[in-house]
């Protein structure tokens, strides 16, 4: 009865189980995977945000595939901050990053296509290729060497990541351009690849792609007839000591090329569900493609009336959440790094951004077992490695995002069990 594209495996796995229990149970969680920002402590402008939410004209319907020309407008000048000048035309308003990702894999790709993904990164993917009809090819991101604890910044090189050195993570661009040069040779993958998907800054990794990798990928999808799908919901959180963004690839014309982004990240308001993206290329393929992805919309037209009246307003008010993220991500850092200094067995692999860091653990125990002590000795819950599809045990990820206390007592006592277990 029931599509191939739907034979997942139903089964929970260890870890939900044993949260199920403890929840059962009432026994109390330190979160450290809580990466819903609604959640975290953070002072909204609640009064503001319901009266955006007001607007007269929501009274009104006024169908627009893209979206309403306002709306995407403020997108336009919020890239515009960014370095990067797009046309309102452009862009197309979705309810979640998610539904631009299927707008994309709609338009460019054929049942069994592949798109070539970066890993380790968002779990997502592995659902949204295939609720598609897509074929997700991995290409490697290279973890910077361990021992070295200092990251090294997009500014700092000026883009040359072979100036970085191994103390950032890197895409393996080898591994990648043999893979969109002779897709035979990686088995799976046929000739058939429509797009290299970049996150920027990755989720986990909190890697920027840097403007020398921007370079080659623009140059693969060029060479190759490729789009290039770039996803961006993290790019206003940086590391980086200047702390201006890195540039946005939105502007990137050399290819087609898809930005995506969306109020869950920038405003920290994921429960408004509105995204988009924008559209970049030469001219010729840039006409192709909008008039698609325009019927494409336009058999959605997904994003209420009233959300679309409210994304000036609540694009906006990133100026006072973002502060305040910013400001708690770089304080669980600094305090975890502090903290591991004089924790041998675990250290932090370096990152450049975003609302995650990852862990190096001893590879005594599987990162699933690892996480399952914690959670039924300690109550503290982290995500294994494998969640996030990295290719060898020894990782565990957390969030920046709780609140100092439990950030740190979580932390503390992962750290105690791990030395003790170790
Ligand atoms: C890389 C990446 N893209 C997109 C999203 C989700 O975006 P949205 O809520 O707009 O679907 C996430 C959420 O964590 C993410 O990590």
């Amino acid at each position: 009865m029931f599509s191939a594209r739907t034979e997942w495996t139903f089964t929970p796995n260890r870890l939900a189980l044993h949260l199920d229990e403890r929840r059962r149970q009432g026994l109390p969680v330190l979160d450290l995977t809580e990466s819903n920002p609604t959640r975290c402590a953070f002072e909204f402008d609640q009064q503001a945000i319901l009266d955006l939410l007001r607007h007269p004209r929501s009274l009104i319907y006024e169908p627009e595939p893209r979206g309403l020309r306002s709306a995407r407008a403020a997108v336009a000048d919020y890239y515009a901050g960014r370095g990067a000048i797009v046309d309102p035309h452009q862009i197309f308003l979705t309810t979640s990053t998610s539904e631009a990702y299927s707008y994309v894999f709609r338009l460019l790709a054929n049942p069994g296509d592949v798109v070539l993904t970066p890993r380790p990164s968002y779990p997502l993917f592995d659902f949204l290729t295939r609720l598609n009809d897509v074929e997700m090819v991995h290409y490697p991101l290279v973890a910077p060497r361990e021992g070295d604890r200092r990251s090294f910044f997009v500014g700092d090189t000026h883009g040359d990541a072979s100036l970085a050195g191994d103390r950032n993570w890197q895409i393996d661009l080898e591994a990648l351009g043999k893979t969109v040069r002779a897709p035979r040779a990686v088995g799976k993958c046929s000739p058939r690849v429509r797009a290299i998907l970049a996150v920027h800054p990755n989720n986990p990794t909190g890697s920027f792609v840097k403007p020398r990798e921007l370079d080659v990928l623009l140059d693969l999808c060029h060479r190759h007839h490729l789009a290039l799908i770039t996803d961006e919901v993290f790019a206003d959180y940086t590391f980086a000591p200047t702390g201006s963004p890195a540039a946005s690839h939105a502007g990137a014309a050399r290819a087609l090329t898809f930005t995506l982004s969306g109020l869950s990240k920038i405003s920290a308001l994921p429960q408004m569900k509105l995204a988009w993206l924008v559209v970049n290329g030469p001219p010729d393929e840039l006409t192709a493609a909008l008039a698609r992805l325009e019927v494409i919309a336009d058999t959605y037209l997904s994003v209420s009336t009233p959300l679309q009246h409210a994304l000036p307003g609540l694009l906006a008010l990133r100026r006072q959440v973002q502060p305040q993220i910013l400001a708690r991500v770089r304080q669980n850092l600094a305090w975890l790094d502090q903290r591991l200094a004089d924790n041998p067995p675990v250290t932090r692999i370096p990152s450049e951004g975003g609302w995650y860091a990852i862990l190096r653990v001893p590879t005594s125990r599987t990162d699933e077992d690892w996480a399952v002590e914690l959670l039924t000795r300690e109550g503290v819950m982290v995500h294994p490695g494998h969640f996030y599809d990295f290719d060898s045990e020894g990782q565990l990820v957390v969030s920046l995002l709780p609140a100092p206390a439990v950030f740190q007592e979580g932390m503390d006592r992962a750290l105690h069990l791990m030395n003790a277990l170790f």
